[in-house]
């Protein structure tokens, strides 16, 4: 599980809600896939709405400009964001999100391996709305600022708590990762992490860390399943 900090800024959330808050919104049971739609009771912001549409691309766009993020996911495809809301009383029940999704107005199917949270608004606008991941060390609860995001493993059970004050807004993707096994993405993305740490504080000698690198890209080039 791994934190984004800052996927949009404070001025493009505001600009994102705003825009948000003029889109048709749907039950988000529509969407639900097999059996996750009995404990999905939430809100869904019309994903066949051109508005909705130049947001999800927008988020789009800033998921390949955000390095940790890639560095973390190693996306291969990436299914076009989702905008929810959930109003007072509502929540998503414990549920796995499906594992093969087909990409809308296209033939396209994606492996999810890879799920992904943007908050959308502030912890303080709401009471409740947790996000609850469970892991083999028992749940993890997530309620991000405004901006950040929380990257998870597509496998995991996870729910999210009643809202009881306020509205939690939030926007949701999926990724198909070039490395599907998660052990292993991890620890690429711990050497990469180590790399662009050594990178920046420019003590370590520029031969070793070509060749870092290089194993590094070696790696990926052998476990990468495209
Ligand atoms: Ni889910």
């Amino acid at each position: 599980m791994i934190v984004i900090d800052q996927i949009l800024s404070k001025s493009e959330v505001e600009t994102f809600t705003h825009r948000l808050a003029q889109c048709p919104w749907q039950d988000g049971k529509q969407t639900a896939m097999g059996m996750a739609g009995s404990v999905k009771n939430n809100q869904q912001a019309d994903a066949s709405h051109a508005d909705t549409q130049a947001l999800a691309n927008q988020l789009l766009g800033r998921i390949g400009e955000t390095p940790r993020l890639v560095s973390a996911a190693l996306p291969h495809k990436i299914f076009p964001p989702v905008f929810n809301q959930y109003g007072v009383s509502e929540e998503y029940g414990y549920h796995v999100d499906a594992a093969i999704m087909r990409l809308p107005r296209s033939n396209e199917v994606l492996r999810s391996d890879v799920s992904m949270t943007v908050f959308l608004n502030e912890p303080d606008e709401y009471q409740g709305g947790e996000l609850v991941i469970a892991t083999e060390f028992g749940e993890q609860k997530v309620k991000l600022g405004a901006g950040q995001a929380v990257v998870y493993p597509s496998s995991s059970l996870h729910k999210v708590t009643a809202v009881t004050e306020g509205k939690r807004i939030a926007a949701i993707t999926w990724m198909q990762s070039m490395v599907p096994d998660v052990s292993l993405r991890q620890t690429l993305f711990q050497l990469d992490t180590s790399i662009q740490n050594l990178i920046a504080k420019q003590q370590t000698d520029r031969e070793e860390l070509d060749r870092l690198h290089n194993v590094y890209h070696n790696l990926i080039r052998q476990f990468s399943q495209l």
